[in-house]
């Protein structure tokens, strides 16, 4: 029986994530395609090294050649898509790779899978799954006390990022409704955990906090994510992937709206008390305003009420829960951080905030 998943993306966060507990708690051979930008690490996998059933390559999912190839070499019964671009500064600051990596990009994988699942036989045929993992983002910007964003929201991407993210998962339904490829879309809210880059609000602030440096708050620090656990991100993939309606999508969430400015409160008193700084400060006094990003989605929130319903699925970790392991694992990861911290991060850091002065 064919038992390998191809996953596109798996040196990134939530990739790598993924990977980490696909091997562990499902324990098949998993082929890890990533192109290694710089978001991708190697060293996020290295609990994996030695392990067959981990094979990694890399390259880029825009090189159609290259798919076709691992997809007949190994007979993946299923393909997850992560790779993407994923910051909404960076798309701002250059829109163009979003394009090519997340909409074209998504176009070829389309391509190559489409043709190799018309070529399966019977039951493989039937079996197959292509899930693409996107974004709540898509659905645009709420107002306080606008009901949260259920499946049928209408698309309304504000962002660079969002709005490639949206075009792929257009091609996704069009995939299906056209050739009837076996498509599963994901609609995901703002994760944190382990091994995310930091670029993004929480590792940043956790960062940011224990190197004496500066909190940047866009704006008034009032807008609103709802925040899930990358554990929990993941389980909610593997139960799509298990038991999700062919041509669905499903909305996942952790029922955990909160805004920036109470997320890096949360951060900077547990750090006083897990890290008190020599000097008797709080790391508080580093929060500094900055201005804000254009364009600023102002809240986002995710009905997942469809994925419980009908697929038993709910988040495991509160956010209490969720943020303690998570500045523990940044406590106890100093080399990774260090690591990730290249001439390149240096630069991005330097380009984002320089012309954002308090
Ligand atoms: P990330 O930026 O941490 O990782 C992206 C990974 O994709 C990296 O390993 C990178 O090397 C790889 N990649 C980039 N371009 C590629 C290409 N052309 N070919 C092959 N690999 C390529 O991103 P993440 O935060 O882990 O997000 C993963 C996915 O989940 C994305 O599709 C994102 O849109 C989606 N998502 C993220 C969040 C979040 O909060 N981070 C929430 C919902 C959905
Ligand atoms: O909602 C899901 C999305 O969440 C994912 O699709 C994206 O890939 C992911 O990056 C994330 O997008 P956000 O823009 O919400 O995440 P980010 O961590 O960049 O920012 C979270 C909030 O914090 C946002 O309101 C901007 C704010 N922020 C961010 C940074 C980096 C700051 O106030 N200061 C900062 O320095």
């Amino acid at each position: 029986m064919r038992n390998t998943i191809l996953v596109t993306g798996g040196a990134g966060f939530i990739g790598a994530n993924f990977v980490l507990d696909w091997i562990r708690e499902v324990g098949t051979p998993l082929v890890n395609l990533d192109k290694l930008s710089y978001a991708g690490n190697r060293e996020s996998l290295a609990p994996l090294a030695g392990d067959a059933r981990h094979i990694f390559v890399q390259g880029d999912i825009g090189d159609g050649a290259l798919i076709a190839n691992l997809l007949a070499t190994h007979q993946p019964r299923a393909v997850v898509n992560f790779a993407a671009e994923s910051h909404v500064d960076r798309s701002i600051h250059g829109p163009r790779d979003f394009i090519q990596t997340n909409i074209v990009g998504t176009f070829e994988m389309l391509e190559s899978v489409r043709a190799y699942w018309n070529a399966l036989d019977g039951d493989a045929k039937a079996a197959f799954r292509f899930l693409h993992v996107s974004t709540d983002e898509v659905y645009g910007s709420l107002k306080k006390g606008d009901p949260a964003f259920a499946e049928t929201k209408r698309y309304e991407p504000n962002s660079p990022y969002s709005a490639s993210k949206a075009a792929s998962d257009h091609l996704v339904r069009a995939y299906h409704h056209t050739y009837g490829l076996p498509v599963l879309t994901t609609n995901c809210s703002n994760n944190y955990g382990p091994l995310q880059f930091p670029e993004k609000l929480i590792p940043l602030m956790i960062v940011n906090g224990l190197a004496g440096r500066a909190l940047p708050i866009y704006g008034d620090g009032m807008q609103i994510r709802d925040w899930l656990y990358v554990g929990d991100h993941c389980s909610a993939i593997r139960r799509v992937l298990e038991a999700g309606a062919v041509g669905e999508v499903y909305n996942v969430g952790g029922w955990n709206e909160k805004p920036n400015i109470e997320i890096v409160h949360t951060i900077c008193d547990m750090l006083d008390q897990i890290r008190p700084k020599p000097d008797g400060t709080s790391y508080r006094s580093q929060i500094t305003t900055v201005t804000d990003r254009p364009g600023h989605d102002r809240r986002y929130a995710i009905d997942a009420g469809k994925i419980e319903r009908e697929l038993g699925w709910r988040p495991t970790e509160t956010f209490d829960t969720g943020i303690r392991k998570t500045v523990a694992w940044f406590l106890d990861n100093q080399e990774w951080i260090a690591n990730v911290q290249s001439g390149a991060y240096r630069e991005w850091v330097e380009k984002n905030y320089a012309d954002r002065s308090a």
